[in-house]
Formats: structure tokens, C-alpha cells, sequence
């Protein structure tokens, strides 16, 4: 199964993403978290992203592909969570899976509306191993620790609310063009972001079960 979740800052790809990893057994692929473990390491590339990061400005197109590409033609399933964000990497996606006589079965919309997705990412609580958590939504079972590994969970430098406000208007700009995208190639299907995570997650299972007897 091969799928992407495309939704703004903030509106649960990654908590989604979590949950269809271990129901479905698919590699979850975030190009947040391999922005973040190339910044921690201090790698070129990791210096080179941090500076839009910090700033809540989508990373260079070259940049993103160059983390990812290797990724995707290794994986024969797996869940894109933050990538492709603009139309130019949507079109490389689309090439580099052509290369490989594959193709994506699906592109799933999480809708949010805009005046949750800032106190979402200001409550948030990450950790290293995939996780997340929130203060209020989705507290783990011990203040400060992950229910999974025992780790110890922090907070992104990027979740303030200034930053969000300038992530949220980067996906309005670049990234909601390919909803159409996707929508024109018969693939997109859309769910209802705001409510509970496990509503949410019964929602995208059935689009999945759907996939998989198909
Ligand atoms: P990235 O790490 O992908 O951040 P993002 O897109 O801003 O998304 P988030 O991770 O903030 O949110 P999420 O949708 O995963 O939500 P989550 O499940 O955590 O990217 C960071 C930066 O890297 C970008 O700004 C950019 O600079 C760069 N970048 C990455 N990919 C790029 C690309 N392809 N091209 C260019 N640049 C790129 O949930 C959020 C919170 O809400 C959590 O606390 C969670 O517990 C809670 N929550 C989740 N669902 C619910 C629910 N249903 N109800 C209540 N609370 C909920
Ligand atoms: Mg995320
Ligand atoms: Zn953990």
C-alpha cells in the first residue's frame, strides 16, 4: 500500500500515521523527522533546512527530494507524511514512482480547520521514537515520558504560535494546490480532522480496508 497524507501543520499526519504504521504494517516516511535528525546531527544538509525551519518556510525542493528519493524507491509500501508539499515535488514523486512501475493508491486529505491546528501544535509533546502526544488531547500515561519507549518527550522548536502562523500560510500557498492535483487523477479522498483521533482513524481504516480488497 502506498499512500500519502496531505493536511496543514498541526492537523495529525503524524499521529495518523502512527496508528496505520502498526494496524497495517506500512513504513511511515515523515520528511519532518528526517529534516530534524539531519539538523540534530548537524549535517550540510541539516544546516542547510534548519534555517527555513526555524522560520516555518517550506525547505528547498532540491533539498527534500534529495532526503527522500532513496527512501521511496527501497519501499515497496509506505505512508508519505509531509511530503510532496509542493506541485514541483508532487511531479518528481510521480516520476521517480513511474521509474519503478509503481503508483500511489491513495492520497488522503485530513481537513482541520485553521483555529485548532495552532493550540494542537502549541500543546504538542514529541518523542524521538515517532510518538506524540498532547498536553490536553493525548497525554502520556506519565508526565514527560512516552507511553511506547520510555522516552523522554519534548517540545519542537518550530511549535509556537508565530511559527504556525507562517507553516499554515506556507500550505495555503504551496501545498493546497495539490489537492486539485490529486483530485484530477481520481485518487484524493478526504477525511474530518476535527474530532476525536481514534474517529479519525476509523475513518482512513475504512479508505485502507477499502484499498486492500480492491
Ligand atoms: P513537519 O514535521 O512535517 O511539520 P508539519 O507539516 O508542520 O506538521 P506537524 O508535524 O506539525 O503536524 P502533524 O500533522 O504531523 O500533526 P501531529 O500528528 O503531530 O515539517 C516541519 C518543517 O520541515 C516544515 O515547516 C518545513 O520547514 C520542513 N519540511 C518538512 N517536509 C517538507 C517538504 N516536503 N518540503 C519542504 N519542507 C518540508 O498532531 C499535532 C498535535 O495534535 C499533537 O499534539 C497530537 O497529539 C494532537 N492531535 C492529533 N490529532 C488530534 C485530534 N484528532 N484531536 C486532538 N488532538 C490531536
Ligand atoms: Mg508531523
Ligand atoms: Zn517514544
Amino acid at each position: 500500500m502506498r499512500l500519502v497524507l496531505l493536511a496543514p501543520p498541526g492537523a495529525g499526519k503524524g499521529t495518523q500515521a502512527e496508528l496505520i504504521e502498526q494496524k497495517f504494517r506500512v513504513a511511515h516516511i515523515s520528511t519532518g523527522d528526517l529534516l530534524r535528525e539531519a539538523v540534530k546531527k548537524g549535517t550540510i544538509l541539516g544546516l542547510k533546512a534548519k534555517k527555513y525551519m526555524d522560520k516555518g518556510e517550506l525547505v528547498p525542493d532540491e533539498v527534500v527530494i534529495g532526503i527522500i528519493k532513496d527512501k521511496i524507491k527501497e519501499l515497496n509500501d509506505f505512508i508519505l507524511d509531509g511530503f510532496p508539499r509542493t506541485l514541483e515535488q508532487a511531479k518528481v514523486l510521480d516520476r521517480i514512482l513511474d521509474e519503478e512501475g509503481k503508483k500511489l493508491d491513495t492520497v488522503i486529505e485530513i481537513q482541520v480547520p485553521d483555529e485548532r491546528l495552532v493550540e494542537r501544535a502549541v500543546g504538542r509533546l514529541s518523542c524521538k521514537c515517532g510518538e506524540v502526544y498532547h498536553e490536553i488531547y493525548n497525554p502520556p500515561r506519565t508526565e514527560g515520558i512516552c507511553d511506547r519507549c520510555g522516552g523522554k518527550l519534548y517540545k519542537r522548536e518550530d511549535d509556537t504560535a508565530e511559527t504556525m502562523y507562517s507553516r499554515i500560510k506556507s500550505y495555503k500557498m504551496k501545498t493546497i494546490p495539490l489537492i486539485k492535483y490529486y483530485f484530477q487523477k481520481g485518487i484524493l479522498r478526504t477525511v474530518n480532522g476535527d474530532q476525536d483521533i481514534e474517529k479519525v482513524f476509523w475513518e482512513i481504516e475504512k479508505i485502507l480496508n477499502k484499498i486492500k480488497k480492491d
